[in-house]
């Protein structure tokens, strides 16, 4: 029946955007002046201003009532009561928890686990003040200058995105690093300029079985070893892991070992222990206000009705983009160099969350699933894959985020920023017609016959989506409320398609056949055992033995 309801509705958005298939998006201004303030909302001072999308009220309307009939209330309700969303490991999702700054209980099974969260909470902070005081040295008694996380996914791409973005929160803490690739480029270039003596390594893995994070923190271990022995490991190495025995033997002392629980998904996870590299950057207070950002919009998501409900909203806008007018991406455009990892993070928060094709009754998706995502930071990207955006015959709605005041006092450089965001929105939306090109040209002097020829290539169809996020600065309250408002987006978008937005199986093929692969690699004489491989592996494996030899 719910199912039957969903595809009904569906069926009328289709309608809908026939029937706006002929409108553009600067007639549907010019005809209401009231456009911003109807298609936009509010959470304290984040505004999401989504009027430069192709949709009116009525297309609005069924986008709720699809929310409503999809049970987008019942299940956020579920969530956030511990039952266990994550369906196919039958696990809670209880990422907020870890920013739940108020008195009463949250239960998974029954028990609170409020003391658990703020008893690891109290832990990472007073370890980071040592630290960041010389409290805690290294092995030879020298203070620690520089930490560096080795973890991937979740366990890197939150505290790297984190502490790049509140950098100016940050100046008094040790220098931080992050490893991820398995590639040995990685961890060595940064090991080039540290000093053993006074670098700290905190192996951040949920699982603490990944292989990347493993052979790195192997690798890590024994240039540590190769230079202070190996009494030097307890005191040089801290963990974030679910895993406490694994972390015991890998020779880190108890007291810097920092849980978290297996109801904390990987890319769900900076908001607790797997946060420490981001407390030692910058301090457990301005981690606090972290928190206290991202419960501010739970509260918002758990209690606004949906038509002002800034997730639900960005949600629903994502869904007709990607169902109805079949978008196939998703551009991140932080105007804000310190959110360079920002796209990164939201690729593994939306892609590994929602890029799924099954339902949870075993029966594929009816429409698509999550988008690509990507970005960069603006004002880079418009001397580089703009033209696309503009030009280019796919079009790609997009997601501005800015602030009103920047942390630097440098000139007119914000003021110049502003304009160039606020402007791209614009461009995209309004576009520039042939014959605004024609009389361009004739301004320009440009003769007739030369103008016929250039002005098509001149021409901007307009009519391109985009939101624009704008929020006083980026502090670490912002930053809390920005990642919280797209973990809940991307909750609400699992909901409508049916799917768990909280397992990876998808991960799992590459990571088996990687270790299937890896001894043929390593040992050449073994090729033989490439036989039963397809043959586009085999004559790459051969055709690597080869190329390796070459080098000898
Ligand atoms: O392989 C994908 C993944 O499991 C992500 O979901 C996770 O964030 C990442 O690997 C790292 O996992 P772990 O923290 O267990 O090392």
């Amino acid at each position: 029946m719910q199912e039957t309801n969903i595809r009904a509705i569906f069926a009328r958005l289709d309608e809908h955007s026939r029937r706006l298939s002929g409108t553009h998006m600067r007639d549907m201004f010019a005809a209401d002046s009231n456009r911003f303030d109807s298609f936009s909302a509010s959470c304290g001072d984040l505004l999401l201003d989504y009027s430069k999308n192709r949709l009116d009220h009525r297309v609005m309307d069924d986008l709720f009532s699809l929310a409503r009939v999809a049970g987008v209330e019942k299940s956020r309700d579920a969530m956030w009561s511990g039952k266990a969303v994550n369906f196919t490991e039958n696990r809670p999702a209880l990422h907020m928890a870890l920013r739940h700054g108020g008195p009463d209980p949250v239960l998974v099974d029954g028990v609170d686990v409020m003391p658990g969260v703020r008893g690891v909470l109290e832990r990472i902070g007073e370890f980071s003040s040592r630290v960041r005081s010389a409290g805690i040295v290294g092995h030879t008694g020298k203070a620690f200058t520089d930490i560096v996380n080795i973890g991937i996914g979740g366990s890197d791409l939150g505290p790297a995105m984190v502490t790049a973005a509140l950098a100016p929160y940050a100046r008094t803490g040790p220098g931080l690093h992050f490893v991820s690739n398995v590639d040995g480029s990685h961890l060595g270039d940064i090991l080039e300029g540290l000093d053993p003596a006074s670098t700290l390594f905190v192996v951040a893995s949920k699982t603490f079985t990944t292989d990347e994070t493993m052979t790195n923190a192997g690798s890590a271990r024994q240039w540590l070893v190769s230079a202070l022995g190996d009494e030097a490991v307890s005191r040089h190495f801290a963990a974030v892991s679910t895993n406490i025995p694994a972390c015991r033997s890998f020779g880190i002392d108890e007291d810097r070992i920092f849980g978290f629980w297996d109801w904390v998904g990987g890319r769900y996870s900076v908001w607790g222990a797997i946060g420490l590299p981001v407390v030692l950057a910058i301090g457990f207070e301005n981690f606090s206000r972290f928190l206290a950002g991202g419960a501010t919009m739970d509260r918002h998501f758990l209690a606004t009705p949906l038509e002002r409900n800034l997730p639900v909203i960005l949600a629903l806008v994502g869904i007709w983009h990607r169902n109805i007018c079949n978008y196939p991406s998703l551009a991140i455009l932080p105007y804000d160099q310190r959110m360079h990892r920002f796209p990164a993070y939201l690729q593994q928060l939306d892609m590994e969350s929602n890029g799924k094709h099954t339902m949870a009754d075993g029966n594929g998706v009816f429409r698509a699933s999550g988008p690509v995502v990507w970005g960069e930071p603006g004002t880079n990207g418009q001397h580089a894959f703009y033209q696309l955006l503009h030009q280019g015959t796919d079009i790609i709605p997009c997601d501005f985020l800015i602030a009103a005041r920047p942390h630097e006092q440098m000139g007119d450089h914000h003021a110049r920023l502003v304009a160039n965001c606020l402007a791209q929105s614009r461009a995209l939306m309004t576009g520039k017609t042939i014959d605004q090109v024609l009389a361009e040209l004739k301004r320009q002097g440009i003769d007739d016959s030369e103008a016929e020829k250039l002005a098509p290539h001149k021409v901007f169809p307009g009519n391109r989506p985009s939101n624009t996020i704008i929020y006083q600065q980026l502090d670490p309250e912002t930053l809390g409320s920005l990642i919280a408002l797209y973990e809940h987006k991307v909750f609400v978008q699992g909901i409508i398609w049916g799917i768990n937005s909280f397992d990876q199986w998808g991960v799992e093929l590459g990571k088996q056949l990687a270790r299937d692969l890896l001894p043929i690699v390593m040992d050449g004489t073994e090729i033989q055992a490439a036989q039963d491989q397809d043959s586009s592996t085999t004559g790459l494996l051969e055709w690597f033995h080869s190329l390796e030899k070459q080098g000898d």
